[in-house]
């Protein structure tokens, strides 16, 4: 069975030259299809409607359009038309984040023979049921992913310590760390896991004098004052689509396998269409070496190293 990809509220959505044109903020189930149908993605102004059949690909990262150019043909989406379910409806089990929305159409509820008469109480309770149905059947589809905690979901902007000493890294060869921390999703905290690549260098490394393709990968107020030259952390995010990059210990690099990008030790790139180095992340090392690190996500597909909120 395919994972289920679970999408969030702001994971950028790319048109077929990657280049991004707008960010999640809905989907759309149909009772009748039985199936995610639409996305509703807001570009710089509105909100648009995206069938799924323009989807090319999806992962937790981002979101692949198989249209070129902007969101300009798309209809807008009129939220009158919708009635949102919020997710703690749900029974513990499917994968939704805590927060997060699902939408249905009344028309596929009233196609049920239910709508008219339900009280909203009644809408609610039984459209759960619908939905939670549709949830099930859905973690079969590949695609079949759920937004999407609400529109400011982020892991917490804070210190992780990592419980483990730098001198317990091995020299020159990345470590891939699963650590816990906490999605912040408005008033909710929802503990998460995340996985960083550490890599202890062999020799100091001076972030200001790298080469200038790595020194886009440092382009954040935060990894400028946050540094080590003896400890690089780099995000598992492809900066190209959102895969992961796997560290090929033969051939001392890492490549992505979903378009073959290659980045060197430090996350510079050597070649394949990633638009930028892979990520750092800022880092303190403590008095007693432990490490600490603040994990950020940033925008994909696009040369800037742009923080998502
Ligand atoms: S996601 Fe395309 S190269 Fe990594």
């Amino acid at each position: 069975m395919n994972e289920p990809v679970i999408l969030r509220l702001g994971v950028p959505v790319l048109n077929q030259d990657g280049q991004q044109v707008g960010t999640l903020e809905k989907l759309v189930f149909s009772e009748t299809e039985r199936k995610i149908t639409e996305l509703v993605v807001r570009d710089l102004a509105s909100l648009k409607r995206v069938l799924m059949t323009q989807v090319s690909a999806m992962s937790a990262h981002s979101i692949a359009l198989s249209c070129r150019g902007t969101l300009e043909s798309f209809p807008v989406f009129d939220p009158s038309e919708f009635e949102e379910v919020p997710t703690w409806f749900f029974p513990p089990g499917y994968q939704i984040e805590i927060g997060s929305l699902v939408t249905l159409k009344p028309s596929d509820i009233r196609a049920m023979g239910e709508a008219a008469a339900c009280s909203r109480r009644e809408f609610m309770a039984r459209s759960t049921a619908v939905v939670a149905g549709l949830i099930g059947i859905s973690l079969f589809v590949p695609i079949g992913g759920y937004i999407l905690a609400a529109a400011k979901s982020k892991v917490s902007d804070h210190w992780v310590p990592l419980s483990i000493p730098v001198s317990q890294l091995p020299v020159d060869s990345p470590v891939s760390h699963t650590f816990r921390a906490i999605s912040v999703s408005g008033w909710m905290r929802v503990p998460v896991e995340r996985t960083v690549w550490l890599i202890r260098h062999s020799s100091p490394q001076d972030p200001m004098s790298l080469p200038e393709d790595q020194k886009l990968g440092l382009d954040s107020k935060l990894e400028k004052q946050f540094s080590d030259p003896l400890l690089t952390v780099l995000s598992p995010i492809c900066p190209h689509l959102g895969c992961s990059p796997q560290w090929n210990e033969n051939q001392k690099l890492f490549i992505c396998p979903c378009h073959h990008s290659i980045y060197e030790l430090n996350g510079s790139r050597v070649s394949g269409p990633a638009p930028r180095p892979m990520d750092t992340l800022p880092v303190k090392i403590g008095k007693d070496g432990e490490i600490s690190i603040m994990y950020e996500q940033f925008a994909i597909g696009i040369p800037e190293k742009v923080r998502l909120a």
